[in-house]
């Protein structure tokens, strides 16, 4: 051990012009490194298959696998991660349209139909609630543990995951009896969008537990 090392020493004395260069393409390798990892984000064909193949368990198979598969990398053909990159897309596009109403009711306070006006309020409410279903589910969906434990805890999540839909169908049933105008027509189809979202989620939920927790 000793003499080999300190051959090498001998070694790099007598090379010194060639340890430095290898000295600065090591510092180069380095610098490039960012660049080369960027690489590895790719995600492969096979995680790519993965999104589509789940997709097909949905109502919504091409929204689903539109809206997933940039996530494709970070998911890794892992079930539970999907359903919570769902579970996320869900609750930024719920929590835009409780926004987007939000806005739109404050301006329908300045002479909109009344029906619409309630209409509006109650589905900011409906909204807001769904979002609070949503955020509690992916909270759980992050600690998930086994066994009985992850039983409860996926069942917790179909249900809160369930109660959004049903809040957001709520606000749709809200403008039934408003009169038809711009507002209604605006609001009910950003609804159905959003529902998509959300409805896709649940399935990727429901594919998890019934192969986690049969
Ligand atoms: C993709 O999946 C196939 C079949 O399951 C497997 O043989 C192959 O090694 C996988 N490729 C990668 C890059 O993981
Ligand atoms: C609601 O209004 C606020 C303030 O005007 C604005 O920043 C926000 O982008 C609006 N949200 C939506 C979804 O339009």
């Amino acid at each position: 051990m000793k003499s080999q090392s300190i051959t090498i020493r001998n070694t790099m004395k007598s090379q010194r012009p060639l340890f430095l260069l290898s000295l600065y393409s090591s510092a180069l390798l380095f610098l490039l490194q960012p660049i080369t990892a960027v690489g590895y984000l790719t995600p492969t064909a096979n995680d790519t298959d993965f999104i589509r193949t789940s997709c097909g368990a949905t109502l919504y198979p091409e929204l689903c696998y539109n809206s997933l598969a940039g996530y494709a990398y970070a998911v890794q053909q892992d079930p539970a991660q999907l359903a919570r990159v769902a579970i996320r897309v869900s609750l930024s596009k719920t929590r835009h349209m409780a926004s987007y109403v939000s806005n739109l009711s404050r301006q329908a306070d300045y002479g909109a139909p009344p029906r619409v006006v309630a209409a509006l309020h109650d589905c900011f409410t409906n909204f807001d609630d769904a979002v609070d279903q949503i955020r509690g589910s992916l909270k759980e969906m992050r600690r998930l543990g086994s066994g009985e434990s992850l039983r409860f805890q996926m069942s917790n999540v179909q249900t809160w995951m369930s109660a959004a839909l049903t809040d957001v169908d709520t606000c749709t049933d809200g403008f039934e009896d408003a009169p038809d105008g711009q507002v209604k027509t605006d609001v009910c189809e950003r609804v159905t969008k959003v529902r998509e979202f959300t409805s896709n989620a649940l399935a990727l939920i429901n594919s998890y537990a019934s192969k986690e927790t049969p």
